[in-house]
């Protein structure tokens, strides 16, 4: 039996080297072209997206990531056509989500972010209402089938508002599916959502995106989005900042990571170049010698370490350059002194 794991699921959506270039005149999932918003309020002006341009072909699995704020949300509420962009153009599988919107909407199912329901109707009743919206008519065994995949069967005739946050956010899921959407988006759809939903949901997805639907998804999880996506793309205060291969972008920045715990501050030379996680340190190192740097560092200063390793950098660490980049210069371990106090 075919149960894919999320490192199946990986190796399910990795696509040849030439990928997506080698398909010339396919007509592109998602195409965003010069997309810019600014929301203009009492308190003035906010640059939510500036100059967002990419496609994303038919049957990938995308991940766009970014810090809270970069315009993740505002980017799929423009393609939802739930707002409008001040400027450029958005298509789904080439229809403009403005002046084609019918068609643009069909073609997505959409988890939105927030938890949005109405709570007087049954999870079956709700999923019958939006397959109504959608012009759908005797939807119950597929219905079934959501309900069954995303492990709702036992709470089919429950009321919305009877169930749990994760139960909700299953059904936010379910809801988007109604209609067989060839394009689904997921903003953030595992936020708040326990390990065993992950996996189902994330099962559930690969197959669909094995099937040939195309994924966008955004989440905070970047172990999720190391396993599951292609391609991504980070977005910061609206800009594109990183579009690439997952597997490029993991390759071409922080190599490696010395990983070590200690209950001590880091001495001040080290602190720059270092990512703290509560007892655990990681310093991006380039080679042996950087290696040997960092520890003479912490030995002249005194700091005991445990469970020291030398890791793969994953995409946690090249999301933090990546965002950090712009932000203070790169420093070089090989500089500096053991010696020194600040
Ligand atoms: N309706 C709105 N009116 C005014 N400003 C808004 C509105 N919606 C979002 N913003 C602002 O636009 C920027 C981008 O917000 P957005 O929700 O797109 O970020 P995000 O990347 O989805 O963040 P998160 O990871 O927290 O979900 C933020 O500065 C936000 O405050
Ligand atoms: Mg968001």
């Amino acid at each position: 039996m075919l149960t894919p794991t999320i490192t199946d699921a990986a190796e399910l959506t990795t696509m040849p080297a030439s990928w997506p270039s080698d398909a010339p005149g396919e007509t592109p999932a998602i195409s965003f072209r010069g997309v810019g918003k600014t929301y203009r309020g009492s308190r003035g002006e906010l640059r939510a997206l500036d100059n967002v341009s990419f496609d994303i072909a038919q049957g990938e699995f995308f991940g766009l990531l970014g810090p809270n704020g970069a315009g993740k949300t505002t980017l799929i509420s423009v393609l939802a056509g739930l707002a409008r962009a001040t400027e450029g153009r958005v298509s789904v599988l080439g229809h403009d989500v403005v002046n084609d919107y019918a068609s643009a909407r069909r073609s997505l199912g959409i988890v939105p972010q927030e938890l949005v329901f109405d709570p007087f109707f049954s999870v079956r009743e709700t999923l019958r209402i939006q397959s109504g919206y959608f012009g759908v008519k005797n939807n119950d065994a597929w219905i079934d089938e959501l309900l069954h995949s995303l492990g709702l069967s036992d709470k089919a005739g429950a009321n919305m508002r009877q169930l749990s946050g994760g139960m909700k956010r299953r059904v936010l899921v379910a809801q988007a599916l109604v209609h067989r959407p060839p394009v689904i988006v997921l903003d953030e759809p595992t936020a708040g959502v326990d390990v065993e939903l992950r996996q189902t949901l994330w099962q559930f997805i690969a197959k669909l995106n094995r099937e040939g639907h195309t994924v966008l998804l955004t989440t905070h999880y970047l172990e999720e989005a190391e396993a599951l996506c292609g391609r991504l793309a980070m977005l910061k205060q609206g800009r594109v900042v990183a579009l690439d291969r997952t597997s490029a972008l993991l390759a071409g920045r922080a190599s490696t990571m010395l990983r070590f715990k200690t209950d001590q501050a880091l001495p001040p030379q080290l602190l720059p170049l270092a990512r703290v996680t509560g007892r655990v340190a990681q310093v991006k190192v380039q080679n042996a010698g950087e290696v040997e740097a960092a520890l003479a560092v912490l030995r002249a200063a005194g700091v005991k370490v445990e469970d020291l390793e030398i890791g793969r950098a994953d995409l946690e660490d090249v999301f933090l350059e990546i965002m950090q980049q712009a932000d203070r210069p790169p420093s070089s371990l090989l500089s500096l002194d053991p010696e020194a106090t600040a």
